[in-house]
């Protein structure tokens, strides 16, 4: 049995939506010694119970987590565990197929639930981008590629979509490889290259969050390193969430890590204590190779 999934755009006026994001803060001075009085880790998504079915069959059982703002999370477990199913949860991406739905529980951001009937769904899938396993850039040109969403917002000056396609282009360390062929198609480019790519266009509409489903796991070793980095630099700007199946790919690139079986979260923890001093015995035979 299938409940009505939430439509995408209610019309109710003057809705809260989401709530607006805090003012973009200053650039970080030098860092801070390491020091016991550092903030506690502000929660940017609660996940809360939650219980997802795609139809009769239950893919995600009492699922609680919360997502640290400003850090990268890693989601491991084996193939099969629910990982991309939660991922796809958070913007609800899931909504988009026939006979979903979380039966149990909430998802807040910043304090909204975001299966609240007045939430704007485009603005929650802007707000929180993807970047999918295998790339899929547009059919177009570069410079398309990356303007594709702010020309749906109706933006149309030159010299801004100028700006954003190379600040975006930068900020996905790919401007120098392509500033002088922004009009050739963008799947002229090689496999790492249109990831990174899709990576400048989930930046280009400035989202808080981007999710990242297996995003390495057709490169080769030198793509493969390239992200990682651009992983590292996009972490002091957003909040990453990345599936992997690359125990190495988790302990180096993440701050957090959440170790799936079957559906239910088994351990979330420092990514250093999941890969050194795990509190389940599950965990450690997953990280250590012993299944999966
Ligand atoms: N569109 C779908 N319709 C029905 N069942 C689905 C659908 N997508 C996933 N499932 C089921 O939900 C469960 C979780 O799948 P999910 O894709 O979230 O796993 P995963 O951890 O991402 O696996 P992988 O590592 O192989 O990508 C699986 O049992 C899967 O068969
Ligand atoms: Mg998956």
């Amino acid at each position: 049995m299938v409940t009505a999934a939430p439509t995408l755009m209610e019309t109710r006026p003057a809705a809260p939506v989401l709530p607006p994001r805090p003012p973009a803060a200053a650039e970080p001075g030098p860092a801070a010694p390491a020091s016991a009085l550092a903030p506690a880790a502000e929660t940017l998504i609660d996940i809360r119970q939650v219980d997802f079915f795609y139809g009769a069959s239950q893919a995600l059982h009492d699922v609680s987590l919360a997502i640290e703002h400003k850090k990268v999370t890693a989601f491991i477990g084996p193939s099969g565990c629910g990982k991309s199913t939660l991922l796809r949860c958070l913007n609800r991406m899931n909504d988009l197929i026939d006979g979903t739905r979380v039966a149990r529980g909430t998802i807040r951001i910043r304090g909204v639930d975001i299966h609240q009937p007045d939430v704007d769904v485009i603005e929650l899938r802007k707000r929180i981008g993807m970047v999918f396993q295998k790339s899929n850039p547009f059919p177009k040109s570069i410079y398309e590629n990356i303007t594709y969403g702010l020309r749906l917002q109706g933006v149309t000056n030159r010299a801004r979509l100028d700006e954003v396609v190379e600040k975006s282009l930068r900020g996905a360390a790919l401007w120098d490889e392509v500033k002088d062929r922004l009009d050739a198609s963008g799947l002229g480019l090689s496999g790492g290259q249109q990831q990174r790519l899709c990576i400048a266009r989930a930046i280009a509409v400035e989202p808080e969050v981007i999710l990242m489903d297996e995003p390495c796991s057709a490169l080769d070793p030198v793509a493969t390193a390239k992200v990682e980095e651009l992983i590292q630099e996009l972490r002091s700007r957003y909040t990453i969430v990345i599936v992997t199946h690359n125990m190495q790919q988790a302990a180096r690139c993440s701050d957090k890590t959440a170790f799936f079986y079957m559906g239910r979260l088994v351990e979330y923890a420092d990514t250093r204590n999941i890969f050194t001093n795990p509190a389940n015995p599950q965990t450690e035979a997953y990280v250590s190779g012993r299944f999966g």
